[in-house]
């Protein structure tokens, strides 16, 4: 695997090996460029970032339905949208160092960054996996795995917009891989091959698309905050003319500070009606919304936001992680809010004598069936704090003398490090009142 320059980021890919967030795909056959495993803490971790989207687009809201679209779709799908056309980066490589560079990304595209070589010029690479369908590796057996999840919405529009009766403006939801042959991937898993979006696309009435694209770029922007990443590390990022996919009309990428320069986390398009009207003219079907109410047809505008569910994951853990100097020490915390942390609540007996591990693994399995609970009596309790904050468990709760006599433990707070003392039978409405998720209003 190609070592990520960045300190910080040396200290986050150590971590996630070390503790099973996030492992190279293949490792013992020396690795799979860009391709990567989660481990038991990085499928909790992402999981939870999964589910805070889909209640907030989807659970919270009246006028967005769900979907999960096949990952092969008919070939037609990519001419019609443009991607086989242009969805393309341009390439260029070093005569000498035969090292490869997206010439959009260097400031001189004759001279390679890397030796000073010369460059050679450049070509269009699309960007698209190929595969084929059938025994036959011909022309005709050719399919693509699709590079984003939107296609799948827009050619269910109808479908989905009569079964679950919605009226325009709605949207559609859908999380999924997508794949791409990057370029130039890298930054650990800021840029794979192989990823998964979190996409919504809202369907509305021409005309009304300046609102609703305002109105969406906020909504985005506020959940970063409710998964607890530090809003003053977001920004905007108007798209120049230059930079607009062939699709957009309007694009605002939502940025992250990331140790290797403020980049893109999500993007926020104006698609207007190029997608449905261009699989309107490939298929010849209708893709038209008829309104009843003012008797209009029309094909709707469509404000798509697109999220990276690794980009995300990412940048969760690299927003929590500090190294924080102690009077005697230096401790490796993760600061995920409870929300999206892999493991809730961990749950030490003091001493492995005199019941406290049994009362512990009692209350480690009342936790399960509504969080992740975790138990712990390897070493000293210091130690086992320590291990927890390290991966990010906002509580530990400890069985001790006390509880014997009294039936409370001790609930010690990760980023406070306070203990607070509570009856053992108050454990789920402690965890409640911080873990379940309330912030958002529902439309
Ligand atoms: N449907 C629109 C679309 O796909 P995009 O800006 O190309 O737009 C949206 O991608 C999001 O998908 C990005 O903001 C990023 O979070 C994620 N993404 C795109 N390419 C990626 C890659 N190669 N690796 C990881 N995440 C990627």
């Amino acid at each position: 695997m190609k070592k990520p320059k960045n300190d910080l980021m040396e200290k986050i890919v150590s971590l996630c090996k070390r503790k099973g967030f996030i492992f190279q795909s293949s490792e013992i056959y020396g690795g799979i460029a860009s391709c990567y495993d989660y481990g038991p803490l990085g499928i909790e971790l992402k999981k939870n970032i999964k589910e805070m989207w889909w209640k907030s687009m989807v659970q919270f809201r009246r006028d967005v339905e769900g979907l999960d679209a096949a990952i092969l779709m008919a070939p037609q799908v990519w001419e019609a949208s443009g991607h086989v056309e242009g969805f393309t980066d341009p390439l260029v490589d070093c005569k000498v160092c035969k090292h490869r560079f997206r010439a959009d990304q260097l400031e001189d595209a004759k001279v390679c960054p890397d030796c000073g070589g010369e460059l050679t010029e450049e070509r269009q690479f699309n960007l698209m996996f190929k595969t084929h369908m059938g025994p036959l590796e011909d022309q005709g057996s050719l399919v693509y795995m699709r590079p984003e999840t939107a296609q799948g919405i827009y050619v269910n529009f109808l479908n989905v917009q009569k079964a679950s009766r919605q009226k325009v403006p709605f949207g559609i939801a859908q999380i999924g891989k997508a794949f791409r042959n990057e370029i130039t991937p890298g930054n650990f898993t800021f840029r794979t091959r192989e990823f998964e979006q979190m996409e919504m696309q809202y369907f509305i009435k021409p005309g009304t698309d300046k609102e609703w694209f305002e109105y969406w770029k906020q909504e985005r922007m506020k959940w970063y905050d409710v998964i607890g990443v530090t809003t003053q590390k977001l920004r905007f990022h108007e798209h120049g003319e230059n930079e607009l996919a062939h699709y957009a009309k309007e694009a605002f990428d939502i940025e992250y500070e990331f140790p290797f320069g403020t980049m893109e986390l999500e993007g926020i398009h104006n698609r207007t009606d190029f997608d449905l009207t261009r699989h309107k003219e490939s298929s010849g079907k209708d893709m038209s919304y008829f309104d009843d109410e003012t008797r209009e047809r029309y094909i709707p505008y469509i404000i798509e936001t697109s999220a990276g569910v690794d980009r995300t994951l990412l940048t969760c853990l690299i927003d929590a992680y500090e190294e924080e100097q102690l009077e005697k020490d230096t401790r490796t915390v993760l600061h995920l809010s409870p929300k999206i942390a892999p493991i809730k609540a961990a749950v030490f007996p003091l001493v492995k004598r005199d019941g406290m591990p049994e009362m512990a693994q009692k209350i480690v399995e009342d936790i399960r069936p509504h969080y992740m609970a975790f138990y712990d009596q390897g070493g000293a309790v210091g130690r086992r704090y320590r291990r927890m904050d390290e991966v990010g468990t906002p509580y530990c709760i400890t069985v001790d003398t006390q509880t014997l006599e009294d039936q409370t433990v001790t609930i010690r707070e990760r980023d406070t490090m306070q203990q607070d003392r509570i009856s053992i039978d108050k454990i789920k409405d402690y965890l409640d009142e911080r873990i379940l998720f309330v912030s958002i209003k529902s439309r």
